[in-house]
């Protein structure tokens, strides 16, 4: 990436959140207990959710030396409500841990938070970045998509490749901030379901703005036509949304577009049982001259969390 995009990029997204981020309690505090007590509870619960549970737990367990010597009963009723009771058990493991290993200093080192009771990449990650500020990147679903989306456009990337895109773009000194950026924008921006592509200080730079603007531009269409109906269920609708799809979506016309990329961009509810569905109307697009339909795997990684269906399609 040249530094001028990298430079935007961070420039849009610090901005963005400087303007943006929401006044969350874990976000005033650099305690590492805290901040783990925080990221554990939000790994699998909503922001919403996690607020009242978060200022009960550090009331009743204010340090990690409290919440090692409680009863592990006690540290569960609290956090029941919160479900993934299996957390809680890891969480005073780990304050168990840093007790009995670094006498309740928690270690400031990423590969040593690494190996406490409970704690991945990320959430050792997360620690390190915001007690510690440091400069270093992790990744969680938010942050990935961000990623992904901004470098790597709708296309397949792996877990690796987008980590190194995530160091590429970290402003040295400023891990905390870029890294909540990252986070935030991602649930608050660059949704899953619903990215506010319209009004992104990043869409200039990001790859997958074209696919995925011309997709919103179609569904907003759908929801505001009054007698659309029998159009939106007819093939034909589908089979103009999927040309322009292949129009749009960067690389594709080279590499194609594997049908279980493509699903998810023509139909919000695709799932995997679309397939042979998607698979008709590309085939019917073939035949027509309008596509063209290959069986090979794609020439790279596809990547951990992407079904692969092996059949790829593109304009001819
Ligand atoms: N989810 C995980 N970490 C978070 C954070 N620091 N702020 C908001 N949501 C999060």
């Amino acid at each position: 990436m040249s530094a001028e995009r990298i430079a935007r990029i961070q420039d849009g997204l610090l901005t963005w959140f400087a303007v943006n981020a929401r006044d969350l309690p874990w976000r005033r505090t650099r305690d590492p207990y805290a901040i783990l007590v925080s990221e554990v509870m939000l790994q699998q619960t909503q922001v919403d959710r996690v607020l009242p549970y978060y200022s009960r737990f550090l009331e009743l367990f204010p340090t990690v030396e409290a919440l090692a010597r409680s009863a592990t009963a006690e540290v569960i009723r609290i956090w029941s409500g919160l479900g993934y009771n299996r957390r809680a058990v890891n969480l005073q493991r780990a304050a168990r841990a840093v007790m009995d290993g670094y006498g309740g200093t928690f270690p400031t080192d990423p590969s040593e938070l690494q190996r406490l009771p409970g704690i991945g990449a990320y959430t050792a990650g997360a620690v390190a970045s915001f007690a510690y500020e440091q400069d270093v990147s992790f990744l969680d679903t938010n942050m990935r998509r961000v990623i992904s989306r901004v470098v790597f456009g709708t296309g397949p990337a792996t877990e690796s490749a987008v980590l190194d895109t995530a160091r590429e773009l970290h402003p040295p000194g400023e891990g905390w901030a870029w890294n909540q950026a990252l986070i935030e924008f991602g649930a608050l921006q660059c949704t899953a379901r619903n990215p506010a592509c319209i009004v992104c200080p990043l869409s200039a730079d990001c790859l997958a703005f074209p696919a995925i603007q011309s997709v919103l531009i179609a569904n907003r269409n759908r929801k505001h036509a009054t007698k659309a109906e029998p159009f939106e269920t007819s093939s034909r609708y589908f089979r103009g949304r999927i040309v322009e799809l292949l129009r749009v979506i960067p690389e594709c016309d080279v590499n194609g577009v594997d049908l279980s990329q493509l699903g998810p961009q023509v139909r919000e509810d695709f799932a995997a049982k679309d397939v042979p569905w998607l698979r008709n109307l590309v085939d019917g697009l073939q035949r027509d001259g309008l596509a063209v339909v290959s069986e090979e795997s794609p020439p790279y990684d596809a990547g951990e969390h992407l079904k692969s269906t092996g059949t790829r399609v593109r304009l001819p």
